[in-house]
């Protein structure tokens, strides 16, 4: 049965390192459905080199590739990604005119290898209110991408999870619906609607706080913050993060563990 998992990585992995007895190590029917990541720590990757901030987020995107591949390969159905919090404009210019230059970069680059293994993309978060050329950049992915089957990465960008429920309620006002309302009609109308909750949510750099991200949806996550800087982070880590949320006994409040009975 472990061996299953591990025929994804055939031919990229050594079948004796590390990492693949990590694969064998895990239990194919007890991966998380949804592995949301609060990237955290280029700066100080950046500081520690005596690099300019920018650095480390240049240095951010391997391990953005790196993760999307594991995860991809691993059979993770959605993939969350916190790139850019509605907080982040409070940034110098010149930095946050990067971490958009950087997303463009990226989707321009990577857009064959999402094509060549099914990834659907999207983004949540307030998408209108980032430059046009970015919105451009996203639209045209999200549209290319629209009819892939395999694993759903979705990229949150000018993101708050307080704002996302502003607009949540907003939209059911604007509908019409009224009193009461339930949490249905809340989670139908999240940027995040139609996916299913995250499961596992990894910080990096050490730091414990959610700020603000995905904070209806985190209800029942795992939580597991690693003292890996963001640029740091490779494969190996998204699986020792996996086999750590393997081990932990879930009961959404009740007194019983839950089974989690993946579809895939
Ligand atoms: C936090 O580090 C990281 C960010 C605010 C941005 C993350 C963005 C990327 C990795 C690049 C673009 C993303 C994609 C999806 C292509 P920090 O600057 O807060 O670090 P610090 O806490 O050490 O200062």
């Amino acid at each position: 049965m472990a061996m299953t998992l591990f025929k994804n990585f055939e031919g990229v992995l050594d079948p004796h390192s590390a990492e693949a007895d990590l694969i064998n190590s895990l239990e194919p029917q007890k991966l998380p459905r949804h592995i949301a990541i609060i990237m955290d720590g280029n700066g100080r990757w950046a500081k520690k080199r005596k690099l300019p901030r920018v650095a480390g987020h240049r240095a951010g995107i391997d391990s953005v590739r790196a993760t999307v591949e594991t995860s991809a390969r691993l059979g993770i159905p959605v993939l969350t990604l916190y790139a850019f919090s509605a907080e982040n404009w409070k940034r110098p210019a010149g930095e946050v005119n990067t971490l958009m230059n950087l997303l463009k970069e990226y989707l321009r680059r990577e857009l064959h290898t999402l094509q060549e293994n099914k990834i659907r993309f999207q983004c949540i978060g307030r998408i209108r209110e980032l430059p046009e050329s970015v919105q451009y950049e996203l639209q045209f992915t999200e549209e290319a991408t629209r009819t892939n089957k395999g694993m759903k990465l979705v990229i949150a960008l000018n993101y708050s999870g307080r704002l996302e429920l502003v607009d949540a309620l907003n939209k059911l006002l604007q509908k019409g619906v009224g009193y009461p309302v339930s949490d249905e009609d809340i989670e139908q109308n999240l940027y995040t609607a139609g996916l299913p909750e995250p499961d596992l949510l990894i910080r990096t750099s050490g730091e414990m706080r959610i700020s603000n991200f995905l904070l209806w949806q985190i209800a029942y996550a795992e939580i597991y913050v690693t003292d890996t800087l963001w640029p740091d982070f490779r494969g190996m880590h998204l699986l020792e993060a996996i086999r750590d949320f393997q081990k932990r006994e879930r009961r959404y409040g009740g007194i019983r563990p839950i089974t989690l009975h993946n579809t895939r």
